[in-house]
């Protein structure tokens, strides 16, 4: 489904520790993001979570309903032993495009640009049917030039209103000002509604 980047692809880049992704805390835009919410019941899935820094600082921050998949199973594991509490049955090793369960709120980071660029409409329509009605997916998108070369693969603000703006209202797509340094201006944060 997802061409070269299978699960094998990701498995390896655990194995090999080639995880430049990884920046060893959850970042200060979904931090603030998540800072400002109010209701920790709601339903959250974090899709392509990786060693889930997000996911622990949500868990730690009283928000008990989330979800985390990823298709290698290295970083679930490691996960469950950061937090040993966290439920099981919430930490699922699958493949995005095959879950199907619904929830609030869907939170992106570095997993859009780790699909094969090809499968960013399939992305689009597999977030909008993953949300719950009025349910919002929030988080980064990079600003840079879609090339042969990735992951990470980018994109710009023209292609991701013309792959979403059909499907979500658009609260937010703008620069990210309050990015990590390294991806200051290479970013933009974003809040999509569930149309
Ligand atoms: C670039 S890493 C980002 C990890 C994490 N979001 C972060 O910011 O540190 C992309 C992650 O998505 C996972 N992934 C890639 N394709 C996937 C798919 N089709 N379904 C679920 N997870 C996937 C990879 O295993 C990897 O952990």
């Amino acid at each position: 489904m997802n061409s070269k980047f299978d699960k094998t692809y990701w498995e390896n880049k655990y194995i090999e520790n080639k995880t430049g992704w990884d920046i060893g805390y959850v970042s200060t835009p979904i931090k603030e993001y998540i800072n400002q919410l109010k209701d920790k019941n709601i339903s959250i899935l974090i899709p392509g979570a990786g060693n889930g820094h997000e996911v622990a600082y949500l868990y730690h921050q009283g928000f008990k309903n989330v979800t985390v998949i990823d298709i290698a199973e290295i970083p679930l594991k490691n996960l469950a032993e950061k937090i040993p509490e966290f439920p099981k049955e919430k930490l699922i090793n699958e493949d995005f495009f095959d879950h199907t369960k619904t929830y609030d709120l869907i939170i992106e980071q570095t997993f859009f640009c780790a699909i094969n660029p090809q499968m960013r409409n399939s992305y689009a329509s597999k977030m909008k049917s993953l949300l719950n009605k009025g349910g919002k997916l929030i988080g980064l998108l990079f600003d840079f030039e879609l090339t042969e070369e990735g992951p990470p693969f980018g994109g710009s603000k023209e292609e991701y209103l013309a792959l979403f703006s059909t499907i979500f209202n658009i609260k937010i797509l703008e620069e990210c000002n309050n990015s990590i340094k390294p991806r200051f201006g290479r970013e933009f944060f974003f809040i999509f509604e569930k149309k």
